[in-house]
């Protein structure tokens, strides 16, 4: 089942792409200040024609990510699966899925992007598996008693005839987290627990087998020359003890991410993670492991990336945060005030393939949570947008960018339900689950759809574009000094260039009026000042230095600042 290199069409290749040598910052470690760039592979670039992102596709727009200025690239997964859950249902972890192409397509990617100057951080989805995985289907052919069993969560259930599920968990898509298997002679079996959909399967990381099989698995992609490893549901794999019921029932989900779970964030699964550090730690080049891990408190994301565990972990309580100038300030005190003990990178993050977009987000009343269904204001969602994504860039730290929002790309908001295809939507009755409308295919150039995405004008798409994104294209918005690509452009070049910006740990707050929020950066070759305006209104305010680059027209005039509306301002100090 697994592909090999020397399996795959073309010329086999025997050694492991070169890592990345050494640059100026690598010393103190790249990933301290990097900007990476997450691509969703289904919806980047289409090489052949059947309307799905694939590994060429993303290989032939590479220079575009270079020319962009981020440092690494992001792959969210392109493994086997039968994408019950858009490939976070793994089938085969060493295999390329046909539908993105295959390992020597993923071996030159990496390959053209080292050759580039950009590091490559591939999905591990290590907390559950696709039930098309061999070792689940073993399992259920082979019936209760099975050691392969063991591998998962299989139980009988409760109640005279083991109806009822094992216990009350529910499923984060909706729905019991328990499915009833059927045994091999026909009869209702033993039940198996999916956190996610019944697609996926959670492992038993009890079970020896499943943890060296993830040693096995990490050790092959760092082989093939892969950077580091985005670790999917990364506080999931440990289960408390017994599977206890849970509190609050028919009100589970609201609990996520408030809460300490008897299936998230318990303390055993950072013992996974001191085990993993040593098998990064053994290659060269800096290999990192970043954590998708949604806890309670940025103090507990903080676990995750002690010196001896991972080297980052997504910081979703500033993903959350509204377009609000004291919000902002006590989550970016919080955030940093927690990274710094444990001596590692805040990260800033916006967007990614799970939230409603932020232009979209912040067109909205605030409060709707992060995944909505209405458009809203669009013009104030992207001038929020640019003001936020300028603030973001400027904080100490690593911050992660989501394909298309360098174009401003608001959410697909409208899309049929007919084509949508997020597991959560069909589980819970359309009542949740609008993860496509951020996983709309990007626009690159033409008039017609799938503008560029795919070869041919008129081609398919697997999620239809809106007629809009014509206008918001890589091609048209190249040039404009007004366009958001460009201000991504500008803003990643100053964030190299500037001294002040990207590695740190702290910022020197400011002095602003109401509703403005104003920092300082300082380094001994010059200072930067960031003032973002996060009222409906312009602010007149002293002006602290030289304008660097702004998300708005802003005028200055005698040492004073008209701050525009729902805008940021870069300054050298
Ligand atoms: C993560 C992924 C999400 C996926 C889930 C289950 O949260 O980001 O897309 O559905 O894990 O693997
Ligand atoms: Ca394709």
């Amino acid at each position: 089942m697994t592909q090999n290199l020397a399996d795959a069409s073309g010329p086999a290749s025997v050694t492991a792409a070169e890592p990345i040598a050494a640059s100026a910052g690598a010393s103190r470690g790249w990933w301290r200040d990097a900007v990476i760039y997450q691509v969703y592979p289904r919806s980047f670039a289409d090489s052949n024609g059947d309307g799905m992102g694939d590994l060429p596709g993303i290989r032939s727009r590479l220079p575009y990510l270079r020319d962009l200025g981020v440092d690494a690239v992001w792959l969210s997964p392109f493994y086997a699966s039968p994408q019950a859950d858009a490939g976070y249902d793994v089938s085969d972890y060493r295999a390329v899925d046909p539908m993105f192409g295959t390992l020597l397509d993923a071996d030159g990617l990496i390959r053209d992007a080292h050759a580039l100057g950009l590091r490559i951080i591939v999905d591990l989805v290590p907390n559950h598996s696709s039930d098309q995985h061999e070792w689940f289907q073993r399992a259920l052919r082979e019936g209760p008693g099975s050691p392969l069993r063991d591998r998962y969560h299989f139980r009988p259930g409760k109640g005279e005839n083991g109806e009822l599920p094992p216990n009350n968990w529910e499923s984060i898509f909706g729905g019991p987290a328990w499915t009833r298997s059927v045994n091999p002679d026909g009869t209702p079996g033993e039940w198996y627990l999916h956190l996610f959909a019944p697609e996926q399967p959670d492992f038993n990381w009890e079970n020896r087998a499943v943890a060296d099989e993830f040693r096995s698995i990490l050790r092959f992609w760092l082989d093939m020359g892969v950077d580091g490893f985005r670790i999917d549901v990364a506080h999931g794999m440990v289960k408390q003890a017994g599977l206890p019921d849970i509190g609050g029932e028919g009100d589970q989900l609201k609990l996520l991410g408030n809460d300490v779970m008897p299936f998230f964030d318990q303390d055993g699964v950072h013992q996974i993670y001191r085990d993993w550090r040593k098998i990064l730690d053994e290659y060269p080049g800096q290999r990192i492991g970043v954590a998708e891990a949604w806890t309670p408190t940025v103090q507990r994301t903080a676990n995750y990336v002690r010196p001896d565990e991972l080297h980052q972990a997504f910081n979703f309580q500033y993903l959350g945060t509204s377009w609000a100038a004291d919000e902002l300030r006590e989550v970016i005190d919080v955030s940093l005030d927690s990274m710094r003990p444990v001596g590692a990178p805040t990260t800033w993050v916006l967007s990614n393939h799970d939230v409603t977009r932020h232009a979209t987000r912040f067109a909205n009343e605030p409060g709707l949570g992060t995944q909505i269904r209405t458009a809203g204001d669009r013009e104030l969602g992207l001038r929020r947008a640019r003001a936020a994504s300028l603030l973001m860039l400027a904080l100490p730290g690593s911050a992660y960018v989501y394909q298309g929002e360098e174009l401003g790309l608001p959410d697909v908001t409208d899309l049929p339900d007919e084509v949508r295809q997020d597991p959560s939507f069909l589980r819970a009755s359309g009542q949740d689950g609008f993860r496509d409308g951020c996983r709309v295919p990007i626009p690159w150039s033409g008039t017609e759809a799938p503008y560029g995405f795919g070869p041919a004008a008129g081609g398919p798409s697997w999620l239809p574009q809106p007629a809009e994104w014509a206008d918001l294209s890589v091609e048209v918005q190249t040039g404009d000094p007004t366009s958001t690509l460009e201000l991504y452009r500008s803003a990643l070049a100053v964030r190299r260039e500037h001294p002040a910006l990207g590695a740190g740990t702290d910022v020197t707050w400011l002095d602003a009026p109401e509703g403005v929020l104003a920092f300082r950066r300082d380094s001994a070759q010059g200072s930067f000042v960031c003032t973002s305006n996060t009222t409906g209104a312009p602010v007149r305010m002293a002006a602290p230095g030289r304008i660097l680059l702004s998300s708005a027209d802003t005028e200055a005039a005698d040492g004073e600042i008209l701050l525009a509306a729902d805008s940021t301002v870069w300054w050298a100090v």
